[in-house]
């Protein structure tokens, strides 16, 4: 972690946890959690219960909330879909773009990505962009190849004024759900990659990075003391709100 960045704490709920748990959940971390001046705390609730988490929390402005994807046009014939504008119509501030899931499960490639990105800025919302090799490539040595593919082509595609914008989750694939966490050495690595290739495609080299995959109150610690890493992007572990809470406690 570096000294002049406010560590993020971002909590990925995925298809966990409906409006009525929402509301449990934030009356609970509300209590174990006390606002940080000195970290940011962001939620990415399923869609319905952005409303519950928004209702719950409206006197904790210091816990930000975001959608978990996005489409990538605004509007049209695409059922079940929900567009940037849409979402920052309900009042959230954030948007995560190309977790590995959403690569995976419903096919979004780097194009398709790198055009949700740009609705995302366009709406006026922070776009968190989601990067990470499977096992399969970081074994085949194809690491930093599949990092900068995935960055290069969503950075070319934005105005490059917009670029000082984003904000980065490196999430290794055989990382998320696993159990299997990054060393904080591969984390270090990782992240090292990363910044350098959103220097080299006109990004902030002192972006915000974010890791993810198993992070846990028991290895955050190591975690935000390895060099680049910003923060984290929790799932499994955000749905409790004792460890939430313990996870956004670290690096105080
Ligand atoms: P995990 O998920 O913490 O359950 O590994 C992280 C993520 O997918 O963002």
């Amino acid at each position: 972690m570096r000294d002049d960045v406010k560590p993020m704490f971002a909590a990925n709920w995925k298809m966990h946890l409906g409006p009525d748990e929402t509301e449990t959940f934030v009356d609970r971390f509300g209590a174990l959690h006390s606002a940080r001046q000195d970290a940011r705390v962001v939620f990415f609730p399923p869609y319905l219960s952005v409303g519950a988490f928004l209702a719950s929390a409206r006197t904790r402005p210091d816990l930000g909330v975001g959608v978990q994807d996005v489409h990538q046009e605004v509007n049209g014939a695409h059922t079940g879909a929900v567009s940037a504008p849409m979402a920052k119509q309900v009042g959230v501030g954030w948007a995560l773009a190309g977790h590995s899931e959403r690569r995976r499960e419903f096919g979004d490639d780097d194009v398709t990505v790198a055009a949700k990105v740009a609705r995302i800025l366009e709406a006026d919302l922070r776009p968190v962009l989601c990067v990470g090799e499977t096992l399969e490539e970081r074994e085949a040595g194809a690491l930093e190849a599949v990092l900068s593919r995935q960055i290069e082509i969503v950075l070319a595609s934005l105005a490059p004024d917009s670029l000082s914008l984003l904000t980065y989750a490196y999430e290794p694939v055989w990382a998320i759900g696993t159990g299997r966490t990054a060393s904080p050495d591969d984390a270090a690595q990782a992240h090292t990659v990363v910044r350098r290739e959103i220097g080299r495609c006109g990004g902030r080299d002192d972006a915000v990075i974010l890791y993810g995959g198993s992070v846990k109150p028991g290895n955050i610690e190591e975690l935000l003391e390895a060099p680049g890493v910003d923060g984290v992007l929790v799932g499994g572990a955000s749905l409790d709100p004792e460890s939430f809470a313990a996870i956004c406690a670290g690096g105080g």
